[in-house]
């Protein structure tokens, strides 16, 4: 059957045009309500088509009749419109949001300080920061998590990365808290103006940055890229050594603060998991990709039909909006069985689509994964009592970044 975009769907749920009251916080009830229609459904409210099934996006994202040119479309809301255009200008040059070939000749440029082999150097230091921040922790019968531990370990591993000082990190988490908040729905127009303004701060201290290394450079990513744009200014411009510095600032701490946390506050709700894997440290690594299944810190994903496309049983147009929810395709019952069960030991568990598919597929997953798991190895493994202080954890938002704003735990020694 072929649905065309006037056609009404029942099960509508487009967290990019509404969210009812406790979507940020339990979604994934309606997401499963979405899943009950067709895999691709049409959204009026939203101008877009949204994905819910796994097989389909999964085949979205690797078939490059599917782009990045979202400047092509536009949200029906005003204020939506705004957003996307003051996001656009952090990042329309940074890989995220280009095309082939501009993205295949810069991401070629900046996969090297990701590669599997770096992460494994990187393995001692990641867990030399754990040690001292659980330190710091095993002095206190209540912490917030978030605050002294799910952010200013990724935020000091990728701000040495960066070549940024990481003393600035309490600059960048304002930025990087209001610029990630311009893209929440509910339409209001001061957080659009603190977007603005905060990536307008980065722009300009990244630019900085940028300027010293250019004097002085060290052993870090702004540094190699430099070089790589001296030897050969076509290569990389000056723009897209920006975009890239400004994403991978903040895409390496923002997602990674909200994957620990959601592992944390995974393993605390099931207790007979955590069992299982104090019992066996090794499952560990397995425990954080059901993490990434079960409760995914990224929940949507975009893209733009270059051209007509049929799927799904939807006829996609040129210049049609695409917004994958991840959340939905991670728990689709035809990939996952017993989807809403937190099981560490499913045997397809890595098959999320968490990290994205096809050529932007997370640069920085294999770092992801390696912080997390020696985060929660740590942390449990030192402070195995940890318990929640509050039933309900208050959310962040915006709705694609899924992580509480603060989590209050109790430790008992
Ligand atoms: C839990 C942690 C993370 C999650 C869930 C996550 C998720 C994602 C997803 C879904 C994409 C694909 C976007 C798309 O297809 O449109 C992506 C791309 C990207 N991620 Fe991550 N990410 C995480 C951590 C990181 C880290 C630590 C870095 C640090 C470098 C990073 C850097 C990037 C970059 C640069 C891209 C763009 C790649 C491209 O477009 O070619 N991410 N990430």
């Amino acid at each position: 059957m072929t649905q065309s975009a006037s056609e009404p769907t029942t099960q509508l749920f487009d967290p990019l045009s509404h969210l009812p009251n406790g979507a940020l916080e339990n979604p994934y009830p309606l997401l499963a309500g979405t899943r009950n229609g067709a895999p691709i459904v049409w959204s009026p409210k939203g101008n877009q088509w949204l994905v819910v099934r796994y097989e389909e996006a999964n085949s979205i994202l690797r078939n490059n009749s599917f782009g990045k040119r979202l400047d092509k479309w536009k949200h029906p809301k005003f204020f939506m419109r705004q957003a996307a255009r003051i996001f656009r200008r952090g990042g329309s040059s940074s890989i995220l949001l280009q095309d082939p070939p501009d993205h295949t000749r810069v991401r070629g440029l900046v996969n090297s300080a990701f590669t599997p082999r770096v992460v494994r150097g990187l393995e001692d230091h990641i867990t030399e920061i754990s040690n001292k921040l659980i330190g710091n922790m095993m002095n206190k019968t209540r912490f917030d998590l978030i605050e002294d531990f799910a952010f200013p370990l990724p935020v000091t591993v990728i701000a040495g990365l960066l070549g940024v000082p990481v003393e600035d990190q309490d600059r960048f988490k304002h930025w990087s808290r209001k610029i990630t908040l311009g893209l929440a729905v509910s339409g209001n127009p001061l957080r659009l103006v603190h977007s603005f303004f905060a990536i307008e701060g980065l722009r300009k201290y990244l630019s900085k940055t940028i300027e010293g290394k250019r004097e002085h450079p060290g052993a870090d990513l702004i540094s190699s890229l430099l070089a790589v744009q001296s030897a050969d200014h076509q290569h990389l411009s000056q723009e897209e050594l920006l975009a890239n510095a400004i994403l991978i600032l903040i895409a390496g701490h923002e997602t990674t603060t909200n994957l620990i946390a959601n592992g944390v506050m995974a393993l605390i709700n099931h207790p007979e998991q955590k069992q299982m894997i104090m019992e066996d440290p090794n499952l560990f690594g397995l425990a954080v990709e059901e993490i990434l299944r079960f409760d995914p810190a990224v929940q949507i994903v975009r893209r733009l039909a270059n051209e007509a496309v049929d799927i799904g049983g939807a006829h996609i147009r040129p210049n049609d909006g695409i917004t994958i929810l991840i959340g939905a395709c991670n728990r689709d019952p035809l990939v996952f069985r017993d989807p809403d069960v937190f099981d560490i030991k499913r045997e397809n568990n890595n098959r999320h689509l968490t990290f994205g598919a096809g050529i932007h597929f997370c640069l920085g997953a294999e770092l992801a994964r390696t912080e997390a798991r020696i985060a929660l190895k740590q942390l449990f493994e030192r402070m195995p009592n940890i318990t929640m202080n509050e039933a309900r954890v208050k959310y962040k938002g915006p709705f694609g970044l899924r992580g509480p704003e603060q989590l209050m735990i109790d430790s008992r020694h």
